[in-house]
């Protein structure tokens, strides 16, 4: 266990926020953790559970306990002639292990390419990206309870998965934490490329191999979304709104070039960053925060930001696009208080 006190948290947020924690403490095991969890520091403060921050907007100093999870480790824990099942550590850097496993020729998260964040939020959050989620891939989430230490394993359906969405977030938000992740990968290649025009894309890069599917995955996300380390941000600020078939015939009417995916009959997913684009907000700055010019859904600290200034303009970004579309955009990321 390490503790560090009044610690800034300026690597534990992606967006570049200079904030502090009262106290910060860093676990390397299961029994480190269970351990933590006796001590009266993390008993009688206000308790946040994070990764590398990528989804969290502080809106002040943390006036409690952060823990980070420092298990890292892949393992293998069954093969068999076409699959691999293997335990990650919750505190494996995503992006490293999809690398690791496009190595070893593992297929099945190569289209989550460059995510930033850690294993045990990814399972969380239930990331996805190019026509994929980790869920297609998780099999089992290892957890602790925080209120007795008692190790609990979820099954993949007790995860409750949905779009950026799983228990840990929703009925049991705050009650666990992630010590690992157990995923399974196919050793026979399965690839899919159903999202807009990636075949193409990686085609034109070269054969249709796992390297390449990452390598072409990596290109379009660096042409897109801006640099954490360079310009501080959380990705997609919002979910993608999914309307009813009505709202969204009605919208097609009026903007033919609309773009968006079928969910249901009854339903249709419309890309925030259109909507915000259309309200003129790409490429908009506004003193220290503004929307990118590449992808509007991505909201910048152009410097020195303060996390109430993402907060406001994520607000008028809102007031916007519920006035013009009748639309309710939800935040992706975390607020902090
Ligand atoms: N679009 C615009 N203007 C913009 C941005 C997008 O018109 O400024 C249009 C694009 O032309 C395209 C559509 O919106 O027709 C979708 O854009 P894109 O492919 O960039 O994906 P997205 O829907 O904006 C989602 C995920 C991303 C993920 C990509 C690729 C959400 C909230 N975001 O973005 O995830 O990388 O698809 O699969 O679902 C994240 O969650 O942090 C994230 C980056």
């Amino acid at each position: 266990m390490h503790l560090y006190q009044n610690h800034s948290l300026l690597n534990y947020n992606t967006f570049g926020l200079d904030v502090k924690t009262k106290y910060f403490l860093e676990f390397d095991s299961e029994e480190d953790l269970i351990d933590i969890l006796k001590q009266s520091l993390v008993r009688e403060n206000p308790l946040l559970v994070v990764g590398q921050g990528s989804n969290l907007l502080f809106l002040n100093d943390f006036d409690g306990v952060v823990l980070h999870s420092a298990i890292r480790g892949i393992q293998t824990v069954e093969e068999t002639e076409d699959a691999v099942l293997i335990e990650v550590g919750s505190g494996v850097i995503w992006d490293d292990l999809v690398g690791y496993c496009v190595k070893q020729g593992w297929s099945g998260i190569e289209n989550l390419s460059l995510i930033p964040g850690e294993t045990g939020a990814a399972a969380i959050q239930n990331i996805g990206a190019y026509g994929v989620e980790i869920k297609d891939v998780v099999q089992k989430v290892k957890t602790i309870r925080i209120a007795d230490g008692q190790s609990s394993v979820f099954e993949q359906e007790a995860c409750h998965y949905a779009y950026r969405e799983s228990v840990f977030k929703k009925e049991l938000k705050g009650q666990f934490i992630v010590t690992s992740v157990i995923i399974r990968l196919s050793k026979k290649p399965v690839f899919n490329l159903s999202y807009n025009h990636l075949e193409k894309e990686v085609l034109k890069n070269g054969t249709m191999n796992l390297e390449n599917i990452r390598n072409t995955i990596i290109r379009i996300r660096e042409s897109k979304l801006p640099d954490p380390k360079v310009l501080g941000n959380a990705g997609s600020f919002f979910m993608n709104p999914v309307v009813k078939r009505e709202r969204y015939e009605a919208l097609q009417l009026q903007y033919p070039d609309m773009p968006h995916y079928f969910v249901s009959e009854q339903e249709e997913k419309i890309p925030a960053g259109w909507l915000i684009e259309q309200c003129g907000w790409k490429g908009r700055t506004i003193g220290n925060v503004g929307v990118h010019a590449k992808q509007a859904l991505v909201l910048i600290n152009c410097g020195g930001a303060k996390g109430k200034e993402i907060a406001e303009l994520a607000a008028m970004i809102q007031q916007s696009v519920a006035g013009r579309f009748g639309i309710n955009l939800i935040p992706e990321v975390n607020f902090i208080s």
